[in-house]
């Protein structure tokens, strides 16, 4: 069997016929036929809209690979830094590159003091964290340089370690602003996810307990990149128009702000409060398949069978808890999991536990407030964001400008508003 697609205009009878490589045909055969002819796809439900070598996603089988390297083993066995290193460079450093990375990231998590000063400030009180963290991230930009100076590969990588390295800073003071706390800075001695830790809890006498931080490290490995989501797409369409990369990031974290998307993990909690106990659950299935409202935490528009995420993250609960105590929500999610897979309605729409269905458990059995949920799924994408902007600079892709099926109304002329 060929490996080809052929097209036939019915209008014309003209034909093209057009490899399949991968899973995937060019569009712009469709231009060969008619140049005025479109795709109608919303949502970009059938659209490849760019080649990427970062990640690697098999919704079907539930798999999802980094560079190559299986989620799995990079949760047992690696750093969210040297993970951070993979995406932005492509290989697993060696012991030396890693150790000059570590050393990059870690010496460049100050922030600004007018950051604080002038801009943080001026929030109101109860200001929520990731509109703060969206802000943060634009107005970042206006402090450097060399920000917008996108054409040399030296000038964007330096924004590429400060991104990263300033995420938790932002993340922590945005927190501490908001608790009306004095602002912790950072401590360079400590790991990526302890230093995080630190900024946001230390008061008085604080050590960051080793099994916490490894779970966070975890955490953030495995929000670290998920190909072309809604955030990553903003990242790539902003960044066509080579605006410079806070801006294009401060865009991507507003796009992951919404519950569909990394909003998910918050509205989740809420959702297990509201349900108050196991006895209410199957009330609550059924509420949801009334078309009440959504289970969250549940489905996905690319994994169609368990979120491997989901898998680890279950695990990683397990071993919080062990030192937090229990979250008293547990009993309710895993009830709510075990209903819905036993349901038709979840079943043959294929609707599994996703990401965020558990990580909102630990993040609240870490302390954290359910409004710091969403910032602590930001903290880590940045580098997925990242990743893919470098990547769509090197491949010099034309600025994002979809086209539209419109379908309102034909030419009419303007009528006086007295005679309307
Ligand atoms: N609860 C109940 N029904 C659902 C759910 C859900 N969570 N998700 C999808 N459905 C139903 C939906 O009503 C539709 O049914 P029908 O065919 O009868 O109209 C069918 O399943 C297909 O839904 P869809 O909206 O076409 O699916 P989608 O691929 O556009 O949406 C999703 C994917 C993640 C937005 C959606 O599953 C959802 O809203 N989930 C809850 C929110 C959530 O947990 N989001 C986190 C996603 S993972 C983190 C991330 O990557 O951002």
């Amino acid at each position: 069997m060929p490996d080809t697609i052929t097209i036939t205009d019915d209008r014309t009878g003209k034909t093209v016929t057009v490899p399949i490589e991968g899973g995937v045909f060019s569009s712009a055969a469709l231009r060969e036929l008619d140049p005025t002819l479109y795709m109608f796809d919303p949502a970009y439900l059938s659209t490849a809209a760019t080649k990427s070598e970062i990640c690697y996603l098999d919704g079907g089988n539930g798999i999802l690979r980094y560079r190559g390297y299986p989620i799995e083993q990079l949760a047992e066995h690696s750093t969210y830094l040297e993970v951070a290193y993979l995406l932005i460079y492509g290989e697993l450093p060696t012991e030396q590159q890693l150790a000059d990375w570590v050393h990059e990231v870690t010496h460049h998590t100050f922030i600004h003091e007018n950051m604080r000063k002038r801009f943080v400030d001026g929030f109101h009180y109860d200001a929520h964290p990731m509109g703060m963290f969206c802000s943060a991230i634009a107005a970042l930009g206006t402090f450097y340089d060399g920000a917008k100076d996108i054409e040399s590969p030296e000038a964007r990588e330096r924004q590429v370690m400060r991104l990263i390295a300033k995420s938790p800073t932002i993340a922590a003071m945005m927190y501490r602003f908001s608790v009306g706390l004095p602002f912790n800075q950072p401590d360079n001695d400590l790991s990526y996810p302890a230093n995080f830790l630190n900024m946001m809890w230390k008061v008085g006498d604080y050590e960051v307990n080793p099994v916490l931080e490894r779970a966070m490290d975890i955490l953030f490995i495995l929000h670290a990149d998920h190909e072309q989501n809604c955030g990553t797409t903003a990242m790539r369409v902003i960044g066509s128009s080579h605006a410079d990369p806070y801006s294009a990031a401060a865009g991507a974290a507003a796009a992951l702000y919404g519950p569909r998307h990394g909003g998910a993990n918050e509205a989740v909690v809420r959702m297990l409060t509201d349900i108050g106990s196991i006895d209410e659950v199957p009330a609550f299935v059924e509420s949801v398949k009334a078309g009440e409202g959504r289970l969250m935490g549940f489905g996905h528009r690319v994994y169609k069978n368990y979120d491997p995420r989901a898998t680890i993250i279950k695990k990683t609960a397990y071993d919080v808890f062990d030192v937090t105590g229990k979250n008293p929500l547990l009993d309710i999610a895993l009830k709510l999991e075990e209903t819905a897979l036993e349901d038709s309605y979840f079943v043959d729409r294929k609707l599994y536990p996703n990401v965020d269905f558990y990580s909102g458990l630990i993040y609240q059995a870490l302390g954290f407030p359910t409004d710091m949920f969403t910032v602590l799924f930001a903290i880590p994408r940045m580098v997925g964001w990242l990743a893919h902007w470098q990547e769509l600079l090197e491949q010099e892709q034309k600025i994002s400008r979809p086209r539209q099926w419109y379908t309102g109304p034909d030419e009419r002329h303007y009528v006086p508003i007295a005679d309307r």
